[in-house]
C-alpha cells in the first residue's frame, strides 16, 4: 500500500466520522493500522482534521499503552508488572530482554488478568508464563527458531 492510499483510507475514516473529535480514538486506531506508528506529523495531521487541540491527541496518544509512537521493532514483549508477577519475579524478566535480547522492544505493563500464572511475558502475541529467567531465555530462543 503506497502512503497515498494510506493518506486516502484515514481521510475515509475520518470522514466516515463527520471529523468528530468524538472518534479520536478510532481514527487514531485506524491511523496506527495504516502506518504501523503514530509518528508527531500524523498526530498533527489528525488534529488539524478533527479540529482538536495537538496536545489533546498526543496526550490521548501517549495515555493508552496500545498506541505506539515509534516503528515497532521486528520483536516486541510485554512484561507484567502487576503485583502477583512483580513479586514473582518480573524485574528479572525485564533484565533478561537487556542482557540477552537487546533488538527486541519491551514494555511494562500493569497486570493482565492471569495472575495465578505469575510471573508472565507475552513475546510476539504469545504468553509466556509461570517463568524464570532461564525458562524466558529458552522460550524466547524457541520462538527465534525459523
Ligand atoms: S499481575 Fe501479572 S497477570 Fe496479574
Amino acid at each position: 500500500m503506497t502512503d497515498t492510499d494510506r493518506a486516502q483510507r484515514l481521510e475515509r475514516v475520518m470522514a466516515r466520522h463527520g471529523y468528530s473529535g468524538d472518534s479520536l480514538i478510532e481514527v487514531l486506531h485506524s491511523a496506527q493500522s495504516l502506518y504501523g506508528y503514530l509518528s508527531p506529523k500524523l498526530l498533527a495531521l489528525v488534529a488539524t482534521k478533527l479540529k482538536l487541540p495537538p496536545s489533546r491527541v498526543v496526550g490521548v496518544a501517549t495515555f493508552y499503552h496500545l498506541f505506539a509512537l515509534a516503528p515497532k521493532a521486528p520483536h516486541q514483549a510485554m512484561v507484567c508488572m502487576g503485583t502477583a508477577c512483580h513479586t514473582a519475579g518480573a524485574p528479572e524478566l525485564a533484565r533478561v530482554f537487556h542482557d540477552y535480547f537487546p533488538d527486541w522492544q519491551v514494555k511494562v505493563g500493569r497486570c493482565v488478568g492471569c495472575c495465578g500464572l505469575a510471573p508472565m511475558v507475552i513475546c510476539d502475541g504469545k504468553p509466556q508464563i509461570r517463568l524464570t529467567p532461564e525458562k524466558l531465555i529458552r522460550q524466547v530462543e524457541d520462538l527465534l527458531q525459523p
